[in-house]
C-alpha cells in the first residue's frame, strides 16, 4: 500500500526524503498544535466543565448593524412577507462489490493489494500526493492535546486530505486508501460534493436567504460558505458547527475574522444547543429565514439518531423562507452501499450508513425543491439529482451518475419551506 500511497517522483526514497518529510510534517503539525493551543487557552478550556462550549470574539456592531438593516429594509428573500489493528486498518476485509477490485483489501495491511489495484487507480483522479511523512508516535503525543484521537480516522479529516487539505494523520491517509480501493471516484466525489455545495450557497444567498447555519461544517478550504454567501450578499452570516475539536480549531484560527461568522463545537444531534447558543442568538434570527445546510452530513448519523425527524423539528423552528441544502451518499447497489458503510465503520470511526435515494430524498418532504437547472429551465420539474450536475454550467441535471459502473454518488437538492 505504501508503494500506492506515495506514488511519484517526489516520494522516492532519496538520501533526504525521510528528513524533508519529517521537515514538512513538522511544520503542519506545528500549526495544527497551534490552532489547537489557541483553542485551549483563548476559548474552549479542555478541562472546563463543557466540552463544547465554544466562544468566539464578540461582534455586537455587526449584530446591530444587520439588525437595524432587516428593520430598516423589511424582508429581502421573496417568501419572508408571508411569514486492534495497526491506525486506520479496517477490521473488516470484505471485499468492495462490483467495481471494486476482486481482492482489493489486504488484512495484513489493511490497504489495496496487486497489481489489478494499481490498474484500476487510474481509472479516477489520484488521491492527493504525499503529505504524511513519519512521525514517532512519541513526538505525536507530546504535540497534541489528549483529546485529539489521532489514531482513528474522523470524517472531517478523511475529506481534508481527499480536498488535498494537509490537517489530516497517517490514519485517515489509511482510511482515504482503502476506501478509494473499491471507490476509484472517491477524490472526484468530494471535490464533486464541495463544488456542490458553493453553487447551492451562491443560489441560496442570490434568492435573499442570509443566514446559514452549516452543520457539519469540515474543515476550512477554499470558498467557504460565509465567503461565496457574502460574495452574493455582503450581510450573509453564517454560524459553523462541527464536533470535530480540529475542525473547531482551524474554523477559528482561519475563518473567524469575519464579525459575521462564527464557529460552534457541537454535536448537530443537539439542536437546542444549537439554537441557543450565544453565537447563534447573535447572528441567527429565526423569525427571518435561514438556510440549513447538510452537505455531505446525514450519512454520518444511524437511523437510530433518526436525523431526518431531526432536521424536520429543526426546521419547524425556522421562518418561513428557510431552506436546506442538502447532499448524501446514496446507492443503487445494495452491496456497495452496505461495503461502505462496513468499510468505515470498521475503522472505529462513527458513522450513519449509505441510503437508497429514496430514502434519502425523505429530507426533502413538505418543501419545495429548487430546480437543478442553473440557466432558468426546469425540464422533468424540480428533483433532487447527482450533486455534480446541480446547476452546474456545463452539466445537465442527471439522477445519477452516467457510468453505470459508477454505483454510489452524493445525492443533491435545495429545497424552500413555504
Ligand atoms: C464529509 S464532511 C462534510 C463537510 C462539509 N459539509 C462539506 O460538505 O464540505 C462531514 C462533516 O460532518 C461532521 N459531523 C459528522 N457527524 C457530526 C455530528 N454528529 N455533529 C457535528 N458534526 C458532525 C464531521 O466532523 C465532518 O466535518
Amino acid at each position: 500500500m505504501a508503494a500506492l500511497i506515495h506514488a511519484g517522483p517526489a516520494a522516492r526514497p532519496g538520501p533526504l526524503s525521510g528528513l524533508r518529510s519529517l521537515l514538512a510534517s513538522a511544520s503542519r503539525d506545528s500549526r495544527v498544535f497551534s490552532a489547537l493551543r489557541g483553542r485551549a487557552t483563548a476559548s474552549t478550556p479542555r478541562s472546563g466543565p463543557d466540552p463544547y462550549d465554544g466562544r468566539c470574539g464578540d461582534a455586537p456592531e455587526a449584530t446591530r448593524r444587520h439588525r437595524a438593516a432587516a428593520a430598516a429594509t423589511g424582508p429581502s428573500h421573496p417568501s419572508r412577507s408571508s411569514g486492534g489493528s495497526a491506525p486506520g486498518a479496517p477490521r473488516s476485509t470484505t471485499a468492495p462489490p462490483s467495481r471494486g477490485p476482486a481482492t482489493a483489501v489486504s488484512a495484513r495491511t489493511g490497504g489495496p493489494t496487486g497489481t489489478r489495484t494499481r490498474r484500476r487507480r487510474r481509472q479516477g483522479p489520484p488521491l492527493p500526493g504525499p503529505q504524511a511523512g513519519y512521525r514517532p508516535r512519541h513526538l505525536m503525543e507530546e504535540r497534541f492535546p489528549p483529546d485529539i484521537d489521532m489514531e482513528t480516522p474522523s470524517i472531517a479529516r478523511m475529506y481534508d486530505y481527499l480536498l488535498g487539505g494537509k490537517d489530516n494523520f497517517e490514519a485517515d491517509r489509511k482510511a482515504c486508501e482503502v476506501l478509494a480501493s473499491g471507490i476509484p471516484e472517491l477524490v472526484s466525489f468530494a471535490n464533486d460534493n464541495r463544488a456542490y455545495l458553493s453553487r447551492a450557497v451562491e443560489y441560496v444567498a442570490s434568492q435573499g436567504v442570509e443566514q446559514f447555519l452549516d452543520l457539519g461544517a469540515g474543515l476550512p478550504t477554499a470558498n467557504n460558505t460565509h465567503h461565496v454567501a457574502q460574495r452574493a450578499n455582503p450581510h450573509a452570516r453564517v454560524v459553523y458547527v462541527d464536533h470535530d475539536p480540529i475542525v473547531l480549531a482551524h474554523g477559528r484560527a482561519l475563518i473567524n475574522d469575519s464579525a459575521e461568522t462564527a464557529f460552534l463545537l457541537s454535536d448537530i444531534r443537539d439542536t437546542d444547543r444549537i439554537l441557543g447558543a450565544p453565537e447563534t442568538q447573535r447572528l441567527i434570527d429565526t423569525d427571518l429565514p435561514v438556510c440549513v445546510m447538510l452537505v455531505s452530513l446525514l450519512h454520518c448519523l444511524p437511523d437510530h439518531d433518526d436525523p431526518f425527524g431531526m432536521v424536520r423539528r429543526l426546521l419547524d423552528r425556522l421562518a418561513p423562507g428557510s431552506c436546506v441544502i442538502f447532499s448524501h451518499i446514496v446507492s443503487d447497489d445494495p452491496a456497495s452501499g452496505v461495503w461502505l458503510t462496513d468499510q468505515i465503520l470498521s475503522f472505529g470511526t462513527p458513522w450513519g450508513r449509505v441510503r437508497s435515494p429514496e430514502e434519502a430524498s425523505v429530507v426533502f418532504e413538505g418543501l419545495e425543491l429548487a430546480s437543478p437547472w442553473g440557466d432558468g429551465r426546469d425540464e422533468d420539474g424540480p428533483r433532487a439529482v447527482d450533486c455534480a450536475s446541480w446547476r452546474h454550467p456545463d452539466v445537465d441535471p442527471r439522477f445519477r451518475p452516467d457510468d453505470p459502473g459508477v454505483k454510489l454518488w452524493e445525492l443533491a437538492g435545495v429545497a424552500f419551506k413555504r
